[in-house]
């Protein structure tokens, strides 16, 4: 009888191994792994006039993922010492970065860079200055075992969260059970961050909702137009971070990813290649990412190397052209116009208040964004 219940049970067992390869075999590759669906679809709230943002097939964001992404975005556990998180350097109060020219990760060396803000991550491409990475799921994999930041592995990481009183049932919640894998922490903290949006400045309000008839500051309405008007007559920002329908972004888009503004003398070029570091092409050299100017009275020092310390000093450096050698930018070249470009006092003016009014506070203080272990 024995032996008859044994062998029954192997030929099951041997046809459901035989079933579960077939349909390996004739899955689509695309489609990675199983998707758990005992997780809550999450209603992402797409701002009026944004298009469909970027989410991958193989990572829908979810209540639990969004939540789960949050406790692991902020836990200084993903560091080896437990003494910095992602939060450390992205930090809500300066949309998401940090006040130091280039970035100090947990002893103490600095990064190479200045740290992004995050917000509206879902409607972008390339991440990073020379957009290295075209995932948040591979991007978040990557700070827990860089030196330079947290000097960790996410073998060491994952035995911590298997070890910990709440983790394992907030990743099942999310992925299913033994969820506990680095991909799953990536997933995680990918739907967090394209959770966080940004779409409720005053120049929102006033230019694309029209819920308020004009800016506070009155000179903001002027310095948008003097922003938007091409050179000699104006300021000529909005090809590189337009204002109308990529208001979404307003930075890198489409064709236009990657510039030199003009920032970097050739000898800096050498020291940080940039974009020429991710394609080898020296055409390529000293291009960046070209920076979303929304919330940027918020993220200061600015550029790539955290050289320029606040928006006076920005005005200030486009209005002297920057260094023209080299593959800066044609669109900031200007033949003809000489490096100065002599704004006038009331312009310069108008410019910075167009630049606050790019601010939003609901997002930095909307409360889903901050630091669930802060009480
Ligand atoms: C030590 C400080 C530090 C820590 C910790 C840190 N970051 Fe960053 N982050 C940076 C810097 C600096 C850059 C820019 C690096 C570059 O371009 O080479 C950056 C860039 C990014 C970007 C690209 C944004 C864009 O617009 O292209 C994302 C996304 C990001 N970090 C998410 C994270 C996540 C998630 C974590 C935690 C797993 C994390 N960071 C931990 C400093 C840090
Ligand atoms: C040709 C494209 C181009 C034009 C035109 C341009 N920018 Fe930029 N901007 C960039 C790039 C690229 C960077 C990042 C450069 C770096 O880090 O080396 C940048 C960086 C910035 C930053 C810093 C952002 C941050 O997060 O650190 C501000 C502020 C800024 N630009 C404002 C302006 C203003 C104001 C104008 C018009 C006067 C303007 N830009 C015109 C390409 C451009």
């Amino acid at each position: 009888m024995r032996a008859l219940r044994y062998s029954i049970v192997l030929a099951l067992l041997l046809v459901i191994v035989i079933l579960s390869r077939c349909k390996k075999d004739t899955s689509d590759p695309d489609v990675s792994g199983t998707l758990w669906n005992g997780a809550t679809p999450y209603t992402f709230k797409i701002p009026e006039g944004f298009p469909t943002p970027n989410i991958p097939a193989d990572n829908p964001m979810t209540v639990e993922g969004i939540k789960l992404g949050r406790f692991l975005f902020y836990d200084p556990r993903l560091s080896k010492d437990s003494s910095m998180s992602c939060g450390s350097c992205h930090h809500p109060r300066f949309a998401f970065a940090d006040e130091t020219p280039s970035s100090k990760g947990i002893h103490g060396d600095q990064t190479r860079r200045n740290s992004m803000p995050l917000f509206n991550l879902a409607w972008q491409q390339n991440f990073f200055w020379d957009g290295r990475v075209t995932s948040l799921e591979d991007q978040a994999l990557l700070p827990v075992t860089d030196q330079l930041e947290l000097d960790n592995s996410w073998e060491t990481v994952v035995k911590r969260l298997e070890a910990d009183s709440v983790y394992p049932a907030m990743f099942k919640a999310a992925f299913g059970p033994d969820a506990i894998t680095k991909e799953n922490a990536a997933k995680a903290i990918a739907q967090f961050e394209r959770s966080i949006v940004s779409a409720g400045s005053e120049m929102d309000k006033v230019v694309r909702l029209k819920t308020k008839t004009a800016f506070d500051d009155a000179r903001a309405r002027q310095g948008m137009e003097f922003f938007e008007t091409p050179v000699p007559a104006g300021a000529d920002c909005f090809h590189c971070h337009g204002v109308q329908s990529t208001a979404y972004i307003m930075g890198s888009l489409g064709v236009l990813q990657f510039s030199n503004n003009g920032l970097d003398k050739p000898e800096d070029r050498l020291i940080d290649r940039g974009r020429e570091e991710v394609t080898g092409n020296p055409d390529d050299r000293a291009l960046f990412k070209i920076p979303s100017l929304r919330n940027i009275a918020l993220s200061r020092p600015y550029m790539h190397d955290g050289s320029i310390p606040d928006l006076d000093s920005i005005v200030e450096f486009y209005n002297s052209g920057g260094d023209t050698t080299g593959n800066t930018d044609i669109l900031l070249r200007h033949p003809g116009l000489g490096l100065e470009r002599n704004w006038t006092i009331e312009q310069k003016e108008s410019l910075l208040a167009f630049l606050r009014s790019l601010t939003d506070y609901d997002y930095i203080s909307n409360p889903d964004y901050q630091d669930p272990f802060d009480n």
